[in-house]
């Protein structure tokens, strides 16, 4: 039961059964268990962890060795969830061989599967899915190609929304289990979603399409104020952390903490 619920076929019945799916990114053991226990459909280890929990400008400096460490938290933490890790920077661009290894990687941690960013590489995303690997594709703004592309809206012409649905097509013909949408138009996302018979994830993406993810520190407000428009904030965790914080140094300096409650007796 519990192998099934891993499996990435789960994304696929969801979809027949037209249930929208529900997923976050994680990063560390305390946050996936929650997810776990909360019933989040899917858990992304994202390479936005960089930027996230790393203080990097960007996601590009994120090495196969951090994506490893953080994939280890998680996965301690799920029980029931199906993890995907992202494949960071430059880890399935080279040959073949060094994208099935590096994804294999992430297999044999526990993951379900792993997330590449656009389609340039697609002869080693086949490569990847032809060992065994489920693969899920991310297309629109993609940040790993940041300092080709910049950060923008994808889909406001014609031409970068045929762009788009060629990459999908490219995607579901290489054997992807779902893709994700990544700040682009509705237009953009509903042409694509229209033509794919695999899921569709969308995060900035707009409504109707098979499910959303958000980042996890965008979720709980722990961006510092950098989360786009799409990035909904439903609970304000800077706030809390910092009142916590305050609290805690005003009774050490005060020698309130610790109190009776906090200390072995004789
Ligand atoms: O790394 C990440 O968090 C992602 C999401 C934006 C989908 O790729």
């Amino acid at each position: 039961m519990g192998d099934k619920l891993k499996s990435v076929r789960i994304f696929r019945e969801k979809k027949e059964n037209k249930e929208f799916v529900a997923g976050i990114t994680a990063y560390n053991y305390p946050v996936a268990r929650i997810a776990d226990e909360c019933g989040i459909d899917w858990i992304l280890v994202g390479d936005s962890v960089g930027t996230c929990e790393m203080g990097y400008p960007t996601t590009i400096p994120v090495t196969m060795e951090d994506m490893i460490t953080f994939t280890k938290g998680v996965i301690k933490g799920v029980k029931n969830t199906p993890v995907i890790v992202d494949m960071p920077f430059l880890s399935f661009h080279t040959t073949p061989e060094e994208a099935i290894q590096n994804a294999g990687k992430f297999l044999q941690l526990g993951a379900s599967g792993v997330k590449v960013e656009g389609v340039k590489k697609a002869d080693n995303i086949k490569a990847i899915i032809d060992s065994g690997i489920p693969v899920m594709g991310h297309i629109g703004l993609n940040p790993q190609y940041y300092f080709q592309t910049g950060y923008k809206i994808v889909g406001k012409n014609k031409e970068e929304i045929k762009e788009s649905i060629d990459s999908a097509k490219i995607l579901e013909k290489t054997g992807v289990f779902a893709i994700i949408l990544e700040s682009v138009t509705t237009e953009l996302a509903l042409e694509v979603l229209k033509r794919s018979s695999i899921p569709i994830y969308g995060i900035g993406a707009g409504r109707n399409l098979d499910g959303q993810i958000l980042v996890v520190n965008d979720i709980l407000g722990l961006s510092f104020g950098s989360n786009p428009k799409f990035a909904k904030q439903y609970t304000n965790l800077e706030k809390q952390i910092r009142k916590a914080f305050t609290q805690y140094k005003k009774e050490v300096k005060e020698g309130k903490f610790p109190d009776d409650k906090h200390i072995y007796g004789t």
